[in-house]
């Protein structure tokens, strides 16, 4: 007798759509058999779903019985057709009823003894069950809690093989699960504040502009002058995602099985740090069925590389075409998938390997090839891509003394939050939030000069031999450091302090 149910697998973030069916009563060796492309893991599942059946007091006749995951030509990987498969050999041996069976879309990994456990891409298969108009999703309880953000479906979470037999049996009814168990609390981080960061007002003031708009960010210093401080201390002042910009962040932590981004509540935005030994892959994202990486991981949030010159050229050259388009794409033989990857890009470097060029107090033992080395493992396109390269000088004596605390993230984050809105509002009917991302298109009517403006950009221009990408990058800081007092014309103190962000351009040595 033929059963059949839906399940879907993930392809980068996205799921999609996997029919599991199973014929039982066919005539051959008395054995189940799984076709359609399994992978080593998807084979692994049946001595689960045996194993899980007998404990739950479920028995398979002696026949052969045939399960097939259809399309047969998609590559399936993962253990999440544990639940579907054990579902489909009950109802092809009448212990299931099929009522219910092919309304919802079904996921999960069982346990040996029938108990559910998390899968990937919980969250991505309740947005396909909802575009597939069915009725809802029945994944394992710590699975559903992310499934639930989507609305508009019934999302039941389960915690056995039992439990799910007796609602699709209708012998126990089932409390389809809210999204509003999320926490929606703001909770300061209690572990760093921007109060506790002194002096370096010219740092602040650049964070804050970057923050802002989104631009990406170069923070140049000798040691301990708190270039890695400030950096750790951007989330505090970054403003909350909306509700959309959360939803994209959790699809991309629930494909790679990291639930840890969901128990953060609502509020905060992704800022990876990653090692710089890390490598093209495991920045980008790769494997054999493409994965996200770390800068997947920071969509919609904070990318920083401490000590930028550290990480292997080749690893940063692989950022440019993420900076440009917000997005990446990973070929491999198991497919071409697009990684969202929208993210604010802040790297701390020393001047020199020795760390003291142009510092007043400690001199620098640093030959001139021996810095131009160091400053050349950082390409000129990707330097182009950076918007605001700001020099942290160390700090007096004095002003570490200073026991007066600065202003709090609280305060800055509240103006960032202002300055958002207003880019919100320009960008209302495009898929853009801030000045950072403004299309090519926009530039003109956005970032509109006077005629003496536009002279100073000219000159600024062939002074410092600025790049064309520059020069669009300084208008959109320009915009945004407008935005900042509330400015429909960007002015001309606006444009020269973008100006004044550009100054490694310059200065090669
Ligand atoms: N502006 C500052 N206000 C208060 N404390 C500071 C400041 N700058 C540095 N410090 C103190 O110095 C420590 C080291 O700073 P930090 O790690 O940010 O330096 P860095 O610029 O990243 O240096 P490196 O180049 O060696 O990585 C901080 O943990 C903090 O205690
Ligand atoms: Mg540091
Ligand atoms: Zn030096």
């Amino acid at each position: 007798m033929l059963s059949s149910t839906n399940s879907a697998t993930l392809l980068g973030v996205s799921a999609l759509p996997v029919a599991v069916e199973a014929n039982s009563g066919e005539r051959g060796d008395p054995r189940v058999v799984l076709v359609g492309l399994p992978d080593a893991t998807v084979k692994e599942s049946l001595d689960r779903v045996h194993s899980s059946l007998s404990n739950g007091g479920f028995s398979l006749p002696r026949t052969r019985i045939t399960v097939n995951l259809a399309p047969a030509d998609l590559r399936k990987e993962g253990s999440a057709f544990d639940l579907p498969v054990a579902l489909c050999l009950l109802a092809s041996t009448k212990q299931l009823g099929h009522d219910l069976l092919n309304e919802f879309l079904i996921a999960g990994e069982l346990g040996l003894s029938g108990e559910l456990r998390y899968i990937k891409g919980g969250l991505s298969m309740a947005v396909l069950a909802k575009q597939q108009k069915r009725r809802g999703v029945i994944l394992p309880v710590a699975s559903a809690k992310e499934a639930s953000l989507v609305d508009g479906i019934e999302v039941y979470g389960v915690s056995n093989l039992s439990q799910v037999v007796d609602f699709l049996n209708q012998k126990v009814a089932l409390d389809a699960i809210r999204p509003s168990i999320f926490s929606t609390k703001t909770e300061k981080d209690p572990l760093y504040d921007f109060n506790e960061v002194k002096g370096q007002p010219k740092l602040r003031r650049a964070v804050e502009v970057a923050v802002c708009g989104g631009h990406n960010l170069l923070i140049v210093g000798p040691p301990g002058s708190g270039k890695s401080m400030v950096s750790k201390r951007i989330p505090t002042i970054l403003p909350s995602p909306s509700m959309d910009e959360y939803i994209e962040i959790i699809k991309i932590y629930s494909s790679t099985g990291d639930a840890s981004y969901m128990a953060n509540g609502l509020n905060s935005r992704p800022f990876r740090a990653p090692h710089h030994t890390i490598s093209d892959v495991g920045l980008i994202g790769g494997g054999t069925i493409p994965g996200a990486g770390e800068i997947s991981l920071a969509h919609n949030g904070v990318l920083f590389l401490d000590e930028l010159p550290e990480f292997k050229r080749s690893v940063l050259e692989v950022l440019r075409q993420p900076l440009e388009d917000g997005e990446v794409t990973i070929s491999r033989s198991a497919g071409k998938v697009t990684l969202p990857s929208s993210f604010m890009f802040v790297a701390s470097m020393n001047p020199c390997p020795c760390g003291y060029l142009g510092d007043p107090k400690n001199s620098c033992r640093c030959s001139i090839p021996q810095i131009q080395k160091y400053r050349s493992k950082i390409s000129g396109p990707l330097l182009d891509r950076i918007d605001l390269h700001i020099e942290a000088p160390a700090l007096a004596v004095t002003e570490l003394q200073n026991f007066k605390k600065s202003e709090s993230s609280e305060v800055i984050k509240r103006r960032v939050e202002i300055c958002r809105e207003i880019q919100r509002e320009r960008f209302s009917k495009l898929k853009i939030k801030t000045n950072a991302f403004m299309p090519d298109s926009w530039i003109e009517k956005a970032c509109l000069l006077s005629d003496e403006n536009k002279q100073v950009l000219v000159h600024a221009m062939n002074q410092l031999s600025l790049s064309a990408r520059a020069y669009t990058r300084i208008l959109k800081v320009s915009r945004t450091i407008a935005d900042m007092c509330n400015s429909v014309n960007i002015e001309r103190n606006h444009l020269l302090e973008a100006i004044q962000y550009r100054n490694l351009d310059r200065k090669i040595i």
